[in-house]
């Protein structure tokens, strides 16, 4: 049994104040169970401030980006290392925000995913297709070259310690969630495409699905066999609706 990750994806939103609310409520309602594991992503200056706070509790802290550097001289940028510094477990690369805002190629994102890996982080590795290619029917064309970038560099075996997030461009922040047919359509793909180079690795791997997610769907999308989990954005901002999310998946199990 893979089990569910339901992470939290607060992207640049929060306060001091906000996020120290946020996760407090998270702990105070976290289910207790060996199945669901719950993840907050934090902007980078709240990270520490929140480990702290998380000190004792069952929930995991990761970053929402790194650099691919180790260290130097890279203004403004964050090494894995720092991140495990300040306790975080999980980063996620290859945001389609990212990939989108900042330009970060898929050759990019793969060197991120190894330096994660390098570190001792566990890579969330985000993969998607925007509206216009799934129109044009290229839905798993835009996800093989995502993940082969991936598998080029580090090899299947990376993809025991990481964990995989398809997050269709259309759905995120748009309230427009695939249907969990949709949805399972992809992340099987995805699994057996890892099947095909070592089986035991594509059993093991959790993949996560992203794009409006909340508690009125999570168990549609969480009831399919390859759908492992949620990478939550909006509804992770509000301890109630995170952990609306979290029940549906305990429910499950
Ligand atoms: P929403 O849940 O707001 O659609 O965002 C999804 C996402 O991008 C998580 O990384």
């Amino acid at each position: 049994m893979r089990g569910y990750l339901v992470a939290g994806n607060w992207k640049m939103n929060g306060s001091n104040a906000a996020s120290a609310e946020l996760v407090d409520g998270i702990i105070a309602g976290a289910p207790e169970s060996e199945l669901v594991e719950l993840l907050v992503c934090p902007p980078f200056p709240y990270l520490s401030a929140v480990a702290e706070r998380l000190r004792g509790s069952g929930v995991r802290l990761g970053a929402q980006n790194l650099s691919q550097h180790d260290s130097g001289a890279y203004t403004g940028e964050i090494a894995g290392s720092m991140l495990r510094d300040v306790g975080c477990e999980y980063v996620i690369v290859g945001h389609s925000e990212r990939r989108a805002l900042m330009r970060e190629s898929s050759r990019i994102v793969a060197q991120k995913f190894q330096a994660a890996l390098d570190c001792g982080l566990i890579p969330i590795l985000c993969v998607g297709e925007t509206l216009e290619q799934r129109e044009a029917a290229d839905t798993e064309g835009v996800i093989d070259e995502q993940l082969n970038a991936v598998l080029d560099l580090s090899g299947v075996e990376a993809f025991s310690n990481a964990v995989i997030a398809y997050e269709p461009v259309w759905a995120i922040g748009t309230g427009m969630t695939a249907t969990p047919g949709q949805a399972q359509d992809v992340h099987r793909h995805i699994r057996a495409s890892l099947e095909v180079i070592d089986a035991s690795v594509a059993e093991g791997v959790k993949i996560l699905y992203g794009g409006s997610v909340k508690g009125e769907n999570a168990a549609g999308l969480f009831s399919n066999p390859d759908i492992d989990g949620g990478l939550i954005g909006g509804a992770s901002l509000k301890s109630d609706d995170f952990l609306a999310i979290a029940e549906a998946a305990v429910a499950i199990c």
